[in-house]
């Protein structure tokens, strides 16, 4: 915030002198279009999930005040790691100088400037550098329309005949207006006869689950990877992998949102890359209290504000790396986090979320992984609030609340 108020007070080397003439110096085209179609595009185009399109100057220009508004306030682009805990790969937060070019130009009323100046660039796009495998949700699956939240599971086969390890994936929505996230989870073969038999007993295709892929311990769900919009995904980091049996399948859990009516239905792809070896076989580790799950542990009171539960374990079992974070709380989370103390007392900041929002879950990749040793302590904490007259715990459902941290680890 300071180092903000300084840059805005600082003196502006891009503006014109004030008796130049010249025309506004912050216009659509060159100023204003590269930041929208490179920060802002990949959601806010006709049929995405932004809602509407931000993609031209006709569509941007009416815009211009509520833009500069969702920048400053840094509800847009959507991103929710505080800044100063850790750095990360694919950070699309904007810059104070394009935070304040986008307020400058909503100030001068918008200006459209010189098309010959227009140089929009392109959004961010996730590429694999290998296709493997391409994963399918079984049928193509439409949510009743007006539906708020419809959360559905699918078990996909798994299409390898010997182990290997998945080396990155990218998922591709089907129906983009629908889709708020999608999370993959292993089902190992011990896992299979219950999912077949949520599967069974649910007559639209897959079955509904909520918080998880719907296993009756849901901590016991193993992770395969996560999607939310604006998300990428890739490669995984660091020459990591994380092992696949294969007498494994694959859950993917899919959160339709279907407010607009669209009757289009989805057909979720995840493309997987696959390898023999790596250099670091890794594991997507849960981090919550074993306590809480049956339900009793984690009490959020009715009518409450702040109440904060953490977990703390030492490392008891050697070296590892962690090479990604996220933290997942249902509706009534307020901040979490994730850190390391490291033994002496140094602490290693992995993720710091201040203003939950349940739609923008995602995994944040570590530019650099954190070292963590025997003896280390990590920590996953959060905080909620609770407007309703009924007392919160640990449980599966929409009104029911979670606390979890998720990392990559490797050995
Ligand atoms: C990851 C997808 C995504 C990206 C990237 C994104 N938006 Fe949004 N935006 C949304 C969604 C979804 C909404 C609807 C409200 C919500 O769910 O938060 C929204 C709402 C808005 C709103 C109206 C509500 C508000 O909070 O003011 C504005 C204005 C906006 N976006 C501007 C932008 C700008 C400017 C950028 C780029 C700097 C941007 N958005 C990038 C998804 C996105």
């Amino acid at each position: 915030m300071l180092l903000f108020a300084l840059f805005a007070c600082a003196p502006d080397a891009d503006s014109a002198p004030p008796d130049s003439g010249v025309a506004p110096d912050v216009a659509w085209y060159g100023d204003v279009e590269p930041i929208l179609t490179q920060s802002c595009s990949g959601c806010h185009v006709a049929g995405g999930v932004g809602g509407f399109p931000l993609d031209s100057y006709a569509t941007a220009a009416p815009m211009a005040g509520a833009i500069a508004d969702a920048v400053e306030a840094r509800r847009m682009p959507p991103w929710k790691a505080v800044e100063g805990c850790n750095d990360y790969e694919g950070d699309p937060s904007l810059s104070a100088a394009a935070i304040k070019r986008l307020r400058s130009w909503s100030d001068a009323g918008a200006p459209e400037g010189n098309a010959a100046d227009s140089a929009p660039g392109a959004p961010p796009s996730s590429v694999l550098p290998r296709v493997d495998e391409t994963l399918e949700l079984p049928v193509a699956y439409s949510p009743a329309a007006g539906v708020d939240d419809d959360y559905r599971c699918f078990l996909m086969d798994w299409p390898r005949a010997e182990s290997t390890y998945v080396t990155g994936y990218r998922m591709l929505p089907g129906n983009a207006a629908l889709v708020h996230h999608v999370i993959a989870y292993i089902a190992p073969a011990s896992q299979l006869d219950e999912y077949r038999a949520l599967d069974d007993a649910d007559t639209d295709p897959g079955w509904t689950c909520y918080g998880g892929p719907g296993l009756s311990n849901q901590a016991d769900a193993e992770w395969l990877g996560a999607w939310a919009p604006g998300g990428v995904n890739g490669e995984f980091p660091n020459g990591t992998g994380i092992p696949m049996r294969a007498d494994s399948e694959v859950v993917l859990q899919v959160h339709y949102n279907n407010r607009s009516g669209d009757t289009e239905p989805d057909l979720t792809k995840m493309e997987v890359m696959v390898s023999e070896e790596v250099e670091s076989p890794a594991y997507i580790q849960p981090w919550t209290n074993p306590r809480w799950l049956d339900g009793s542990g984690m009490d959020i009171p009715a009518n409450s504000e702040g109440t904060t539960h953490s977990f703390s374990l030492a490392d008891t079992w050697g070296t590892f790396q962690v090479h990604t974070a996220s933290l997942h709380m249902h509706q009534l989370g307020r901040s979490a986090f994730l850190e390391v103390e490291h033994e002496g007392g140094d602490k290693s900041c992995l993720l710091t979320i201040e203003d939950w929002d349940f739609n923008w879950q995602r995994t944040y990749v570590l530019s650099e992984p954190v070292t963590v040793k025997k003896g280390d302590v990590l920590t996953v904490s959060c905080t909620w609030d609770n407007p309703t007259d009924e007392d919160v715990n640990w449980g599966e459902g929409t009104g029911d609340e979670m606390c979890l941290g998720t990392m990559l680890f490797s050995y």
